[in-house]
Order: C-alpha cells, then structure tokens, then sequence
C-alpha cells in the first residue's frame, strides 16, 4: 500500500485527504503530526515548508514531493539528504492558475489600472489613455513550465513577447528568446512590462537592483509572482520615486507574511498580494502526485526532479 507523508501548515489541509484517496484507492494518506512511526514502511513525502529537520527524521521516505514548484521550502533545511529526490510540483492546475494571473496583472499595468485606482481614492477624475497592446513589450523572466503557460495566456493579446532563460531555446512564433548573463541587459532594455518567473537561487538572487533596472525603459513596470529574492526592495522603491519605473506587483517577498510594517504596503505605486499568484489545487495535484509514484515504482525517472547543482 502507497503511504503518503503530509504536511501543509495552512487552512485548507482537510481538502486533501479525500482527494488523494479518490485519485489513488487505497492509498494510506497521513497528515502531520499522524506520520506514525519512523520505522513504519517506505513512504513517499508530501510538503509544504515542513519544520527544519522532520523529513531526516522518516529514513523510509522514498521520495519527497514539493506542493509548490519552487523548492527553497526545502533546499533550506540542510538535514534532508542530498540523495534524496525532490520532485517539484508542475501540474495543470498550477500553470491555468499562473497564467491567469498573470494575464489580469499584464492587463493592469498596460491598461494603467493601478493609477486610476489611486485616482478614484483620491475623486479624481483622471482619464488615462494606455498604449495599444501591439505596441507594448512583455518580458518574461524565465521560462519555464510557468512562463510558457503564461505567454500562452498572453499571445493573442499581440503584445511584443520576449523571454529569458539559462539555456537556449528553439525558435518559437511570437516570443523573441534571450539567453543567460550575456543577454540579459538587452533583455531588460527592451522590456516595459516584466514578470519575474524565476527561481530562487544563489544565480538569480537581486538580479533586479538599480543598476540592472535602469537598464529597462523609463515608465517599465515590474510583476514579480517568482520569488522575493530576484529584487532589492530599497533598489526598486527608489526606481519607483525616482519615475523611472511606474509600478510594480508583487506577490512574493524575501521575508513571508511580509511584516505588517513593512513600507512597501503602503507604496502607491507597489500593488501587494499575499503569494497567491498560483496555488497548488488538490484535484490536478494529487493526478500529478500519483502519476509520479507509479513512476518511481517502475523503476522510471519521476518529472520534475531537482537538479541539485543548478539550484531548480
Ligand atoms: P521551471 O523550472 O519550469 O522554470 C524556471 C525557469 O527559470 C527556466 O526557464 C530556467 O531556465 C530559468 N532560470 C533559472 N535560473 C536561471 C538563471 N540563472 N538565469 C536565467 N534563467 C534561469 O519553474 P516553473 O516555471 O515551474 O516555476 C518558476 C518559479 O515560479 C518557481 O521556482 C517558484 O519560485 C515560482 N512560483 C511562484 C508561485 C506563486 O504563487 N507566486 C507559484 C508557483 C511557482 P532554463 O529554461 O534554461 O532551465
Ligand atoms: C510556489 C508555489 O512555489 O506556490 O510558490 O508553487
């Protein structure tokens, strides 16, 4: 019988049982703290930022599956064993949810709806009169499994698409491609919506400081639904003063919940949401889960694995 190890320290944990054992008859599905025993049969991981050290403590674990795509939930605790497989959650539900809102917050910087919010706060009446969408450049920084579902969404906008990634990519209809370091500025200097989609590694941690955002297009705008790490906050509050960039959204922080006397809350140009740009949904992840146990059981390469030494 599969046993399933969960942990979720969030509302919603009771949503998962029943899912898993719909998608997988059978399955001996435990939510933390009810793991049982260490000596208890193989079992396979299932979490979300676990406490430092727990995973070390069930040797039997086979595998441990992350219910976020990123993974710096886990590469922080230096107990869990390198050997160990991670696989990183990249199933449908996260992709739609992704380029959802991704698509809402592209429209809201193009269309200026930030401004006119302020405007109406203020009983202003201020008519603002944003660009065509064909003449607006959207970047995507990384693109992955997320940024691909994105410039999906954003395709038949006919915004000029622009990605960039560590390594090459084929010639795609409609994405202008950049690759690694070396391209990185021009890029950033063709780009006046940018949606930040990376992971957090020691290679892209404050990518976006002053120097490399003074590169972008005076009025650029910044989503940043990655993680926190990938910008200096002081960096981009003074490009946001200083008029070089109009806005930005963020969703994801270097610190989580961000502390509620944190500056950026009370930004008018810095629009806040609580990481929820995509969230894993119970239906699609527990196919994705199930799909990769029978993998691992037959003796196949799971998807999704983290790649150690690249850090994603
Ligand atoms: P993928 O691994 O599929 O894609 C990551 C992309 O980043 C790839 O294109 C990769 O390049 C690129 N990349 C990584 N390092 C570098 C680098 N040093 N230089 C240039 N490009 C780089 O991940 P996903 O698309 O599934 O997810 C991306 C991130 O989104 C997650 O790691 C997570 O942090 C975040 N996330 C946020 C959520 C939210 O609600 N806010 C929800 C889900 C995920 P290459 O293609 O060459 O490998
Ligand atoms: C993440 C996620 O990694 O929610 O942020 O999937």
């Amino acid at each position: 019988m599969t046993r399933i190890l969960f942990y979720l320290d969030e509302p919603g944990r009771e949503l998962w049982q029943p899912v898993f054992e719909a998608a997988m008859p059978g399955v001996d599905f435990r939510v933390y703290p009810d793991w049982g025993s260490p000596e208890d049969g193989p079992a396979y991981a299932f979490v979300w930022e676990p406490e430092l050290g727990l995973i070390a403590k069930y040797p039997n674990i086979q595998a441990i599956f992350s219910l976020g795509a990123g993974v710096d939930h886990l590469t922080r605790d230096p107990t869990i064993p390198l050997e160990l497989p991670i696989v990183r959650m990249s199933d449908d539900g996260l992709k739609e949810g992704m380029a959802e809102f991704v698509l809402m917050t592209v429209l809201m910087h193009h269309r200026l709806m930030p401004r006119m919010l302020n405007a109406q706060r203020k009983r202003h009446w201020q008519r603002l009169f944003p660009k065509r969408a064909r003449d607006l450049r959207v970047g995507i920084l990384g693109y992955g499994a997320l940024g691909i579902a994105c410039a999906a969404a954003l395709k038949p906008l006919d915004y000029q698409l622009a990605a960039w990634s560590r390594s090459q990519k084929p010639a795609e209809e409609g994405v202008k491609h950049f690759t690694g370091p070396e391209q990185f500025d021009e890029f950033l200097a063709r780009t006046d919506i940018l949606i930040g989609l990376l992971p957090s590694t020691p290679e892209t941690t404050g990518l976006l400081n002053k120097q490399t955002m003074s590169l972008m297009p005076k009025h650029a705008s910044i989503i940043n639904v990655g993680r926190g790490t990938l910008i200096n906050p002081d960096d981009l509050v003074a490009m946001l003063d200083s008029g070089h960039l109009s806005g930005a959204t963020l969703d994801v922080f270097t610190k989580e919940p961000l502390d509620s006397n944190d500056p950026l809350w009370d930004h008018e140009k810095i629009n806040i949401t609580p990481h929820i740009a995509s969230i894993t949904r119970p239906e699609t992840a527990a196919e994705y889960v199930a799909r990769n146990i029978e993998k691992i059981e037959q003796g196949q390469q799971p998807e999704n694995v983290l790649d150690r030494k690249r850090g994603y």
